[in-house]
């Protein structure tokens, strides 16, 4: 199998995504890439017209080839591509599997829209985006410096929804589900909801934050990112190296224990077993939860097929699938097959 060559124009006019949300290809510009915690860098982009775009939502980036010259996407030589084999009555390549990759990062990769500020006099939009360097193209992503230009394309996806009897909401982050809470806490400052966040990692050094003070079991304004938006914030790692020992879950559940509010509203985003953890807990104290799914993803529009969850929603007997990039990523977790 070859795989196809990728046509990549300068900028397209936002199209209508068909559920009333404009989407479009951009070239952004590198602002900065700054290195914040151990593996993990913060993305600066500057965009021009880009759409309207709200918390939960992403970007897929075209990750810029080895050689530097961030201008030319990956995968445009034809010497890149190889032949793939795929024996009869054997496994089909996976999405990761090195093999079906090639050496480049070819295909786009999904990112949490983490924070955006919008200059309405000159049309163009500073979008923030926090990874963590696990692979290939990841890690040529660490290599991008200011100025230097990359295709973005978003923005995608549905968005965290806003329940209307929402009194405060507790936003549950784990790993690289902690960037799209910073941008969800913003939205609650300006909507005058009240928001805790729980942040949660496995060592105090992959805590992509800015941590100023000291940080216990009781929530604190000592996470600069989320003070910024008058967040208080508790923080744990598993291996208790800072915050509370434990499970980002655990954090919650004790908080929803000792400080119940059954207008609450819980948000997450982390690795999968993170997400099922909040779910059940949310399940245990009654309280409605929404998670933003982190499942591997191809093109990130809704055409490969490649990131189906099975969802049911209550009451419902049959099950059917659900595109994690256009039906999602924000799934209410009672609807989510875990
Ligand atoms: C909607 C969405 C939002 C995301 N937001 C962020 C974000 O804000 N910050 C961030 O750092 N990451 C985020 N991710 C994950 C990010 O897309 C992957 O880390 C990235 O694609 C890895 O690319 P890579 O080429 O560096 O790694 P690869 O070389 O492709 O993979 C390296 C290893 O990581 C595993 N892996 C890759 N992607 C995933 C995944 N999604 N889940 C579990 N394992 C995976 C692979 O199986 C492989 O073992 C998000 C994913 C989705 C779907
Ligand atoms: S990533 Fe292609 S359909 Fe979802």
């Amino acid at each position: 199998m070859l795989l196809p060559m990728i046509q990549c124009p300068e900028h397209n006019n936002a199209i209508d995504n068909g559920m009333g949300r404009k989407r479009g290809q951009f070239r952004a510009t590198v602002l900065a890439n700054t290195n914040i915690c151990r593996e993990h860098f913060l993305l600066k982009l500057r965009v021009p017209d880009f759409p309207a775009s709200e918390p939960g939502q992403f970007v897929q980036v075209l990750c810029p080839p080895l050689d530097g010259s961030a201008e030319k996407p990956a995968g445009e030589s034809e010497s890149q591509y190889h032949e793939v084999v795929w024996e009869l009555g054997t496994l089909p390549p996976q999405l990761h599997d090195p093999d079906f990759l090639g050496s480049e990062p070819y295909l786009r990769r999904p990112f949490s829209i983490a924070g955006r500020r919008d200059d309405p006099a000159n049309t163009c939009s500073d979008i923030d985006l926090i990874y963590r360097v696990i692979g290939k193209a990841t890690g040529r992503m660490a290599t991008l410096a200011m100025g230097d230009s990359i295709s973005i394309l978003g923005p995608l996806g549905n968005a965290f929804p806003m329940p209307k009897a929402m009194r405060s909401a507790l936003l549950a982050g784990g790993g690289v589900g902690i960037p799209p809470m910073i941008y969800l806490a913003e939205k609650f400052q300006r909507a005058g909801i009240r928001a805790i966040a729980f942040i949660g990692a496995q060592k105090a050094d992959l805590i992509p934050l800015h941590i100023t003070g000291a940080v216990g079991t009781q929530p604190t304004s000592n996470v600069r990112e989320f003070a910024a938006f008058n967040t208080q914030t508790v923080v744990a790692t598993d291996d208790g190296s800072l915050g509370n020992k434990g499970f980002v879950t655990q954090s919650l559940e004790r908080f929803c224990e000792t400080s119940p509010d059954a207008g609450a509203v819980v948000f997450c985003c982390g690795p999968t077993p993170m997400m099922r953890a909040t779910a059940l807990v949310a399940a245990k104290l009654k309280l409605p939860c929404y998670a933003s799914l982190e499942q591997p993803m191809a093109c990130g529009m809704g055409t490969c097929q490649s990131c189906v969850i099975k969802y049911r929603p209550d009451g419902v007997e049959d099950w059917v699938y659900k595109l994690t990039c256009k039906d999602g990523p924000v799934f209410n977790t009672t609807d989510i097959m875990w």
